[in-house]
């Protein structure tokens, strides 16, 4: 795992428990949110598997099935070498790399995925996992400590740039798509998966108590992080969800910053949602 020269989350290991108050956090700055997701990383997981029921593996497997890796375009190669199918892909946001692993299995060997967040407490969970991926079956995963609002890589990098529940918490989600948008091949696709709200209005109402009541208390509980109600780290969850564009919002931004083909998904009547867009 390399590290981003500018970036340093060790010098936070102190002060982790504590993550700042909701309000604080939905302002966006890099370093509460990176305290923030420090401060949840031991129970990132479980609490993953548990408060979405097991759906979020699901939704990152059909985030993967939609990217349409058959159709990108094939790889730059040293000037002189025929261009190949080999497919690159960074997953930005990556926490504990579950997006990652999920293209990795797709690829299988001969491609690559990268895997870059700006916690180093959430990135360190996931060699753990690595270890135990074939390379006879898996693309190569490498992790990077970098943000994604100065993505450490040269245009036209990789053919897919994706983002997993990850773009809402950056302080400014167009610069986070245009840097998506500029690691990525001609041809390539921004994919980005991401919370939504129901449109059923039963179902939205039996949800909103879930995702609203239930869902903070229980995360708190487990996460056992903050001392009151508003220094509880999952009440930032919905609240940063209720304040993130709705389907359409997100896609006529993704087409503004010159995306095309630009389509929405709904998962699961629409808790979540992969919105993809092309680079002309
Ligand atoms: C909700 S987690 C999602 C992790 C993973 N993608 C998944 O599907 O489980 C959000 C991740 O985004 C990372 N993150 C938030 N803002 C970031 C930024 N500006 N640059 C890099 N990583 C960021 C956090 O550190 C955290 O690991």
């Amino acid at each position: 795992m390399s590290r981003s020269s500018t970036l340093d989350c060790a010098t936070h290991m102190n002060n982790i428990k504590e993550p700042p108050p909701t309000d604080k956090l939905l302002k966006k700055d890099g370093r509460d949110i990176r305290r923030m997701f420090a401060s949840i990383a031991p129970t990132y997981d479980l609490l993953n598997r548990l408060l979405s029921m097991g759906f979020d593996r699901r939704w990152r497997q059909r985030a993967v099935e939609l990217s349409g890796l058959s159709e990108l375009p094939e790889t730059g190669q040293p000037q002189g070498v025929a261009p190949t199918k080999c497919v690159r892909v960074l997953d930005v946001c990556t926490g504990t790399a579950d997006l990652a692993i999920a293209y990795s299995q797709k690829i299988g060997p001969g491609g690559a995925v990268v895997g870059s967040d700006f916690c180093w407490e959430m990135l360190a969970l996931a060699p753990e996992k690595l270890k135990t991926l074939s390379p006879k079956d898996y693309a190569h995963i490498t992790l990077v400590q970098a943000d994604a609002l100065h993505l450490p890589f040269p245009v036209n990098s990789f053919q897919v740039a994706s983002v997993a529940f990850g773009i809402r918490n950056v302080s400014d989600l167009e610069r986070g798509i245009r840097e998506m948008a500029r690691v990525i091949r001609p041809g390539g696709r921004v994919v980005i998966l991401e919370f939504g709200l129901p449109e059923s209005r039963i179902f939205k109402m039996a949800y909103n108590f879930y995702f609203n009541s239930v869902l903070p208390r229980v995360g708190n509980l487990i996460a056992a992080v903050g001392s009151s109600e508003r220094t509880r780290a999952y009440a930032y969850l919905p609240a940063s969800v209720g304040e993130f564009p709705d389907a359409r919002g997100l896609r006529r931004l993704m087409e503004s910053l010159g995306l095309t083909d630009v389509k929405s998904y709904p998962l699961s009547m629409g808790i979540a949602n992969v919105h993809i867009g092309k680079k002309p």
